[in-house]
């Protein structure tokens, strides 16, 4: 396990910190190797009933490492090798409920993560924000399907085309954030609610679970498109000089 992705188990519930705090929470290639293992390590045990996201030191994450998607951008690096989709799958194919606890900021893939979670508790400091195309990119994670479905259009527009920052206020009317609670009260409401969720029966849980969600290979499929666009975007002129005008500031 990488030192920047903590995970534990307890009360069967697999917490999962982003602990990175000198760069924000920033996820790298190993950072999402070991995001990945975990989800797989709490889907495969049975004890196991919810999977909590957590994030440290008042940010949840900015998104991905700006440095990796340099790195990848300038050696011409291939989407497959990308860590990234390994996470990005597990989290669209999780068979266990996941619950987020948002503190501060949500960028990026910290956003679009929590389409995938089942119930998001966010502070009353957190925000949420994508600015993919600012970074000329394009959405992942199968937001581009999710979102409009989840928040409508217009706000799906506004999220992941315009990347308008969304405050907790306009992240629960939109349907993204079930409860805003204070910084102080974030993580004891979200572990609580994590626990209450895996003392629930197992088995009505999973099946209501999977029949909330629905199908879910229409999402896989969509992601797999987005990360071919994406893996091109990257490559790209534009998403070239947005890097290099975030590192060199
Ligand atoms: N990738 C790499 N490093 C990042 C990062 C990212 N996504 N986000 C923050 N960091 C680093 C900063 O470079 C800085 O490192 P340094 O201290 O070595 O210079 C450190 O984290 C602290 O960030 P800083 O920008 O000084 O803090 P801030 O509070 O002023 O701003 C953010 C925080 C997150 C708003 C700003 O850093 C930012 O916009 N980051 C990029 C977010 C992003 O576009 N993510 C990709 C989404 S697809």
């Amino acid at each position: 396990m990488n030192d920047f992705i903590q995970a534990s188990n307890q009360d069967g519930v697999t917490s999962i910190r982003f602990n990175r705090p000198e760069k924000k929470n920033a996820i790298t290639a190993d950072m999402y190797q070991s995001l990945a293992d975990a989800i797989d390590g709490a889907n495969a045990d049975p004890d196991i009933r919810c999977i909590l996201f957590l994030g440290n030191n008042g940010a949840f994450t900015a998104g991905n490492d700006i440095a990796d998607f340099a790195q990848i951008a300038m050696s011409g690096g291939e989407r497959t090798s990308m860590a990234v989709f390994e996470f990005l799958q597990r989290i669209i194919i999780s068979q266990k409920p996941m619950v987020a606890g948002v503190d501060g900021m949500a960028i990026g893939v910290g956003t679009t993560m929590l389409l995938h979670c089942d119930h998001v508790i966010a502070s009353q400091n957190a925000s949420f924000l994508t600015p993919f195309v600012d970074l000329g990119l394009v959405p992942e994670a199968g937001s581009s399907l999710l979102a409009p479905r989840l928040i409508g259009h217009q706000r799906a527009f506004s999220l992941l085309a315009m990347g308008e920052k969304f405050t907790p206020q306009m992240a629960k009317d939109a349907g993204l954030v079930s409860l805003i609670v204070s910084s102080d009260d974030l993580e004891t409401t979200a572990t609580d609610a994590a626990r209450a969720i895996a003392s629930k029966p197992p088995e009505a849980m999973a099946i209501t679970r999977t029949l909330v969600r629905g199908d879910r290979s229409d999402i896989l499929s969509r992601m797999h498109e987005e990360a071919e666009l994406f893996g091109q975007r990257l490559q790209s002129d534009e998403a070239k000089k947005a890097f290099m005008a975030f590192m060199s500031r």
